[in-house]
């Protein structure tokens, strides 16, 4: 195989990518990164307004978006978007699962709320989600989901605790999907950052807690949303095709060292 048959494995031309959490963070970013790299995108969280911003910037990359405004939490409305999708394309390549929520707090102060919000949000939500898009791409026999999980999958800190819970489930199901859904073509891995630099991030991570942070990555700093780029389009390529069932670190080091 030449050389450029190799790159061209990492094109997403054509391919049609759903991203839950797309209104701002890391999901804004990476919806925007898989349209440079030729996707066409469905925009999904609750806060249409926002998504309609993102549309535009991903319309002016010359690719197709589309706004999905739903509330992850509520099965009926993941299996709206399912019906959303039916309506407008035979193909779903990639799902991004990338919607979260965390509170950090002492497990001792942890409220059924937060619990629920937790839990419905980043676990329950990605399971409803990875079904109902799931059914589609087994429809069609291929089909790559990526479900964003974190380096607290692996280590711990305080305040943390249903948190890392949930994203050590998400590592856990990912495998579950994979050998499940094997056979039907549907590759499911995980992407795993250590602290990123998004706007909801830079409220908590300042002082003595980035320095504690920035103490545990070897390399040095945190992670920022381009550095996860790379890492969404190869395991939404087929440049990952015999990939599944894995969580990548994109942590700096952060769990290697732990
Ligand atoms: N940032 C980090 O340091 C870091 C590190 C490791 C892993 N992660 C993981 O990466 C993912 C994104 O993190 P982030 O920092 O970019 O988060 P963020 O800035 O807080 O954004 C969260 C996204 O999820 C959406 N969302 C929240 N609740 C929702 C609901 N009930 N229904 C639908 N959408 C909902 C939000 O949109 P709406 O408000 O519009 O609904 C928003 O687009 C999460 O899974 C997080 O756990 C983040």
């Amino acid at each position: 195989m030449k050389v450029q048959d190799h790159y061209k494995k990492f094109d997403l031309t054509n391919k049609v990518a759903i991203i839950t959490g797309a209104s701002e963070g890391i999901g804004r970013d990476m919806a925007v990164g898989l349209a440079e790299a030729g996707a066409d995108i469905i925009l999904c969280s609750r806060r249409e307004e926002k998504l309609l911003e993102v549309k535009e910037i991903i319309e002016n990359t010359g690719r197709k978006a589309e706004v999905y405004a739903f509330d992850i939490q509520n099965v009926s409305e993941i299996e709206g978007l399912k019906a959303f999708l039916k309506a407008r394309t035979d193909n779903v390549d990639i799902l991004i699962n990338n919607a979260g929520y965390a509170v950090t707090k002492p497990a001792w102060d942890v409220s059924e709320n937060d619990w629920d919000s937790m839990v419905d949000t980043g676990f329950k939500g990605l399971f409803f989600c990875c079904q109902a898009v799931g059914s589609i791409m087994r429809d069609n026999g291929y089909g790559k989901i990526i479900n964003l999980s974190s380096t607290f999958s692996k280590s711990v800190v305080p305040g943390r605790s249903v948190y890392a819970g949930i994203k050590a489930g998400i590592d856990h199901l990912t495998e579950a999907l994979a050998m499940e859904w094997a056979p039907h073509g549907i590759r499911v891995n995980a992407l795993a950052p250590t602290a990123v630099n998004t706007p909801s991030r830079k409220v908590t991570l300042q002082g003595p807690i980035l320095e504690k942070v920035l103490a545990r990555i070897p390399l040095g700093r945190l992670a920022t949303p381009e550095d996860l780029i790379g890492a969404i389009i190869y395991l939404s390529s087929e440049a990952s095709d015999f990939v599944t069932g894995q969580t990548l670190f994109v942590d700096g080091g952060w769990v290697a060292a732990s």
